[in-house]
């Protein structure tokens, strides 16, 4: 029997996926891919590899597909299940929120059946700070109330939930839920970053694509909520960050007393949207096209991460700049527009 930690990387071609991937290689893990590239494109696979300087093991699967995932889960022994693939964009899930159920709810249900049969100990799932809703205090902890206020909310919550109660129902299988904050940057090369499908969502791909001239100009979502500048502030976090949480998540269940739990991965720190533009202008001596316009359906006025349980139970903490992942994600959106040419 090999003692080689192999990792199965659900959605390990996404944005925080393949700099997973990079962190768990970088940490003597054995990651393999599982992605239908529904989301991420194939050449992520390519860069992926040359800055390993090796192959990348790699399935294009979905997780419901029970039968093949079946063939992944019995060719290597399996030491844990990071399990990123899902669904993420919380105005989609207004509108298709049963594709959201189907996908985000099918595809937890199905690893947690592997997990079962093939006797996997280790699962760490992505969670997100979308669960505080409007928080009432901030920094949050894990300890304060949850909600949701869409669809995607709803399904990372009931998704807490059911690996809760489905660790009761098992022996020997221990998990654990991050709550990301807002993950941004790219890889230090950048050659891997977030490249999204369409008008980005989130704020930093919009900013560089404005900036790159992909589009005309950002608004800003409101200047008059009730914070120091009248902007939304929000604990942004180094994606190369948020990748070594997830090889502390692992190294922390080996010997964990919990069998579950449930983690915020930030910063700590909050930053208002005028800063990040002012933080992208400075960094990048780029001049950017920006306007102030309304406010946002949905989007809560500040939240920004406790991150005491993440220093003291996975022994983690952000290192990365807000200034170094934003020019990284600069970096990594020149880097792209050459690449697709
Ligand atoms: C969003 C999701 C959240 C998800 C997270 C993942 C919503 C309501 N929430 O969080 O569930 O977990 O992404 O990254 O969509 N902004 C602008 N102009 C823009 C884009 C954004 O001013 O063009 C502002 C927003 O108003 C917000 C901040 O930038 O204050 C960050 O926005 P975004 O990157 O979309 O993240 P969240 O809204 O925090």
């Amino acid at each position: 029997m090999s003692d080689k930690k192999y990792i199965i990387v659900t959605g390990g071609a996404g944005y925080i996926g393949s700099h997973t991937v990079l962190a768990l290689r970088n940490n003597g893990y054995h990651p393999i891919i599982v992605d239908d590239f529904r989301n991420a494109n194939k050449d992520v696979i390519e860069r992926l590899e040359s800055l390993l300087d090796e192959e990348v093991i790699y399935f294009s699967a979905a997780c419901q597909e029970e039968p093949r995932l079946r063939g992944i889960f019995s060719q290597f022994p399996i030491h844990g299940v990071i399990h990123f693939a899902a669904y993420k964009a919380v105005g989609e899930s207004v509108e298709k929120p049963l594709m959201y159920f189907d996908n985000n709810f099918g595809s937890l249900i199905s690893m947690l059946e592997l997990i079962k049969e093939f006797n996997v100990k280790h699962f760490v799932f992505s969670s997100s700070c979308t669960v505080y809703g409007d928080p009432k205090q901030i920094p949050v902890d894990e300890n304060s109330p949850v909600s949701y206020n869409s669809p995607y909310g709803f399904t990372k919550k009931v998704n807490e939930e059911m690996i809760e109660q489905f660790i009761e129902s098992v022996s020997e299988i221990k998990a654990i839920s991050l709550r990301y904050f807002n993950p941004i940057g790219a890889h230090e090369s950048g050659k891997i970053g977030e490249e999204p499908d369409g008008i980005p969502n989130n704020l930093l791909p919009f900013i560089t694509q404005t900036a790159i001239g992909k589009r005309e100009e950002l608004t800003i979502f409101g200047d008059d909520y009730d914070t120091p500048d009248g902007t939304c502030i929000r604990d942004y976090i180094h994606v190369a960050d948020l990748a070594e949480a997830h090889v502390a998540a692992l190294n922390y269940l080996a010997d964990a007393n919990d069998r579950t739990t449930v983690v915020n991965v930030g910063t700590g720190k909050g930053t208002s949207v005028m800063e990040m533009v002012n933080y992208f202008q400075e960094e990048t001596g780029v001049d950017l096209n920006y306007r102030i316009g309304n406010r946002r359906e949905g989007d809560i006025p500040s939240i920004y991460a406790n991150t005491s349980k993440a220093n003291n139970l996975l022994n983690w903490e952000a290192k990365r700049s807000i200034r170094e992942a934003i020019s990284s994600s600069w970096k990594f959106e020149q880097f792209i527009k050459e690449f697709r040419k």
